[in-house]
């Protein structure tokens, strides 16, 4: 049992860590200086116990975002604490090696509170991922992106304007690991990169700058079967990418950034006549758009080394799930996005604490086929034609044409299938940049697209939400329970 305090603070003040647990395998992982809460090193099949203590002014609850914990242990906004309240998370750590995070998730806060820094990384790792001699270390670094915006003083601010009500924060400055214009100074060597997208709204597009593949190792559940190649990858809210790098053969002094590269944002309309979110409802001066191209942190050859750890070709095994693994192969839970009176809702209706439909209902020990769509926003008819090609839809069609990051609790699923909706110019922008063989617990549904997914629903009742990642979408309501019994 390790056992970890955590304090958060007021604001944009440092979160406090007191603890010892740095033990493990990973106790060299350096925690990341700024705003950002503790690095959790932990081993799977471990005990842990966590002690929450509420400092702040208002309820707070902090979710293990990844990890496959029972339902009181999972931060569900019901069990939000006060002002000077304790409480005391304890579970056994059964995910498998991999990058997870903790947030904060209290009712209608979350996006504002997560925003001030209350948010941290979870690493895990295990006995299989030891075998495969992965650069550990200083040659592992965890990245967390995160866009905010700045008072003249220089403090965080937090504020939306109309159109990020309903696009999601869009701030005017993108970090990494709470700083700007980042850079890492590297020796020629393999790294693995940790790469979590921390932010309220923000989708990025990552791509070397040299225009090199990138090749990913592991996922929101950890790691892949085998290193896989993209041309770039999409980090939609609250996923996590993990990547290796070589810096073997670059010259001392050379450098290469991790970008993230231009695509059509679908910041207000899609297609025709709003491309790329201009004009619209009055754009925030400042912010920089959804899609924009921008250098995300620098990596500096500093020191040639001769030797190197090499690439496995292959990293652990998976089972792949399929439709004979689902346990009600006729019924497939729906999970379809909408939007009625400038909200967005998940099968037409918006987060209740307990509340949950006959069709939220999970039978627990199953596994579930769910299709999440993204195409027939609530609007319907006339509308939805309207923004199929951006042209003649009004403001309210134009709206609906987001992409949603949809995450589920509790334990990781894998995507079955993906059918876009609108293979146009703003579809091919992105469609090469998903990964859809490893273990996810969230998942990019773009403007017209349908995804299946199979999930298990193993060892543990009760209530488990599921909900969109743009926290602020979630905080409106566009969030649910399933019951699990
Ligand atoms: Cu990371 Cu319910 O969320
Ligand atoms: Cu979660
Ligand atoms: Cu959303």
């Amino acid at each position: 049992t390790a056992e970890i305090p955590i304090l958060p603070g007021a604001a944009t003040r440092v979160l406090k860590y007191t603890g010892k647990l740095l033990k493990g395998p990973q106790a060299a992982i350096k925690q990341l200086p700024g705003y950002l809460g503790p690095i959790l090193n932990l081993e799977q099949g471990q005990r842990v116990r966590i002690f929450f203590y509420n400092q702040l002014p208002e309820p707070c609850v902090t979710h293990w975002h990844g990890m496959h914990v029972p339902q009181i242990m999972d931060g569900h906004p019901m069990y939000a604490i006060l002002q000077g309240e304790q409480y005391v998370y304890e579970f056994e750590v059964k995910n498998p090696a991999g990058t997870n995070w903790y947030h904060s998730h209290t009712h209608e806060m979350t996006a504002r509170q997560v925003y001030q820094g209350l948010t941290g990384l979870i690493t895990i790792t295990d006995e299989a991922e030891r075998k495969l001699d992965l650069p550990s270390g200083e040659f592992d670094i965890p990245l967390v992106i995160q866009d905010r915006s700045f008072t003249s003083g220089n403090q965080l601010h937090y504020s939306l304007t109309m159109r990020q009500r309903m696009q999601g924060f869009l701030g005017d400055t993108i970090l990494v690991n709470g700083q700007r214009n980042h850079v890492i100074p590297v020796k020629t060597r393999a790294y693995r990169l940790r790469i979590l997208n921390g932010s309220n709204a923000r989708i990025y597009k990552l791509g070397w700058s040299d225009g090199s593949p990138i090749t990913a190792i592991g996922t929101d559940g950890g790691l892949l079967e085998k290193p896989e190649t993209f041309p770039y990858i999409m980090l939609s809210p609250a996923e996590r990418v993990e990547l290796w790098v070589d810096f073997s053969g670059h010259k001392t002094g050379s450098e290469l950034a991790l970008q993230t590269l231009p695509y059509q944002g679908f910041s207000m309309g899609m297609g025709g006549g709003m491309r790329g979110g201009r004009g619209g409802m009055g754009m925030q001066e400042g912010a920089v758009d959804q899609g924009s191209k921008d250098t995300l942190v620098r990596f500096t050859i500093t020191e040639q080394v001769s030797d190197s750890p090499k690439l496995p070709d292959t990293l652990v095994p998976i089972h792949r799930l399929t439709v004979k693994d689902v346990s009600n192969p006729d019924k497939t839970v729906p999970i379809n996005i909408g939007m009625r009176r400038m909200t967005f809702n998940l099968n037409g209706r918006i987060f209740e604490m307990l509340d949950y439909t006959e069709q939220e209902r999970i039978p627990l020990n199953t596994v579930q086929k769910i299709r999440i769509s993204n195409a027939n926003p609530a609007m319907g008819g006339g509308m939805g034609r309207g923004m199929r090609g951006g042209q003649g839809g009004g403001m309210m069609g134009m709206m609906m044409a987001l992409p949603h990051p949809i995450h589920l609790h509790g334990q990781q699923f894998q995507i079955l299938s993906r059918k876009p909706g609108y293979a146009d110019n703003a579809y091919a922008t992105v469609k090469d940049g998903f990964i859809n063989s490893g273990w996810k617990d969230t998942v990019l549904v773009m403007p017209g697209e349908e995804v299946e997914i199979i999930k298990p629903f193993m060892d543990y009742t009760g209530l488990f939400l599921y909900h969109c990642h743009n926290l602020e979408h979630e905080d409106m309501g566009m969030m649910r329970n399933f019951f699990v019994s």
